[in-house]
């Protein structure tokens, strides 16, 4: 058993040895399959997250998961790197998008694709589910009814459960914050189960479709998008990986197309394909 020192200067146990050689190879596989950088603060949370699996999988310590990761054709990379991700999401997080879509990009949209009555949205990175869900909702509202619109949102993550959690659009009643009463009424209904869970109505959950996707691998499409969210999610990738994803976001989002992407992040420095034209708000250069 080793005793890290914890924030309060005391030594708390540690039920499975962890040592640096443990940290970086992890670290490394975990940018390897994912894209995600891990930093040295990183590492309790790695130690924290991975000792459950080892107790899950009654495993005799970080030794024998190491080796496990280590070969790309373990089943256990999935539970791997979904232990790893941070999943934090809420609906209408950072409202100001949603704003941005119903008052700027919907009326565009409604010119832009006039003949083809499409609009092909993509949540990249979308969690548990409620970034795609607000967008739902937010475009339901805002396209009221223009009937005969085809509206389809594409949502994808690379952690398999978040994915299966997003698809069931089932809520307890304390993930619920962010949405209004009104919108609570129009859009949801009993879930059964635990009292307040509430279960997106079939008319939001039939425009989008969850898949599981890496990110950092081949895209089994190729669009055209009218927007992209993709928010909170590049945070994770060091600066090269992050420009290297926001050019393939430029080659799938249509000429007219908007991409949204997290409060903490930026493209500066490493992706000159896009211009700023709002808060976290992207267009392709020369479309402002
Ligand atoms: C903090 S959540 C953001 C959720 C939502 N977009 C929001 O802003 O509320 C980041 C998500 O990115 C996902 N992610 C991390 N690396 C990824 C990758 N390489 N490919 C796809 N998704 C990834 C994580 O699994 C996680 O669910």
């Amino acid at each position: 058993m080793t005793s890290p020192a914890t924030a309060y200067g005391q030594e708390a146990p540690q039920e499975y040895a962890f040592n640096d050689a443990h940290f970086e190879l992890l670290r490394k596989l975990v940018g390897k399959y994912a894209g995600i950088s891990l930093n040295d603060t990183k590492r309790q949370l790695v130690y924290g997250r991975l000792a459950r699996r080892i107790r899950a999988m009654n495993l005799g310590g970080f030794d024998e998961y190491c080796e496990l990761v280590r070969d790309e054709n373990s089943d256990e990379i999935e539970n791997f790197i979904n232990a790893i991700t941070t999943n934090l999401t809420s609906f209408f997080r950072e409202n100001h998008h949603f704003e941005c879509l119903v008052q700027q990009v919907v009326p565009t949209l409604l010119k832009t694709n006039a003949a083809t009555r499409r609009i092909r949205v993509w949540s990249a990175g979308c969690s548990t589910g409620e970034e795609p869900y607000s967008i739902a909702m937010a475009l339901s509202e805002a396209l009221g009814n223009t009937s005969g619109w085809d509206v389809k949102i594409l949502a994808t993550d690379i952690d398999s459960n978040v994915v299966a959690t997003a698809a069931a659009g089932i809520y307890p009643a304390n993930r619920q914050q962010g949405v209004s009463d009104a919108r609570l009424k129009r859009f949801f209904m009993p879930a059964g189960g635990a009292p307040g869970s509430l279960r997106l109505k079939d008319e939001v959950r039939g425009m989008i479709r969850f898949a599981p996707l890496n990110l950092m691998e081949p895209w089994p499409f190729k669009g055209p998008f009218d927007v992209i969210f993709c928010r909170n999610v590049v945070i994770y990738f060091d600066k090269e990986t992050q420009g290297r994803l926001f050019g393939r976001y430029a080659d799938v989002l249509a000429r007219h197309g908007y991409l949204f992407i997290g409060h903490s992040e930026t493209m500066f420095g490493t992706c000159t394909r896009f211009d700023l034209i709002g808060r976290t708000t992207y267009r392709l250069a020369g479309m402002a």
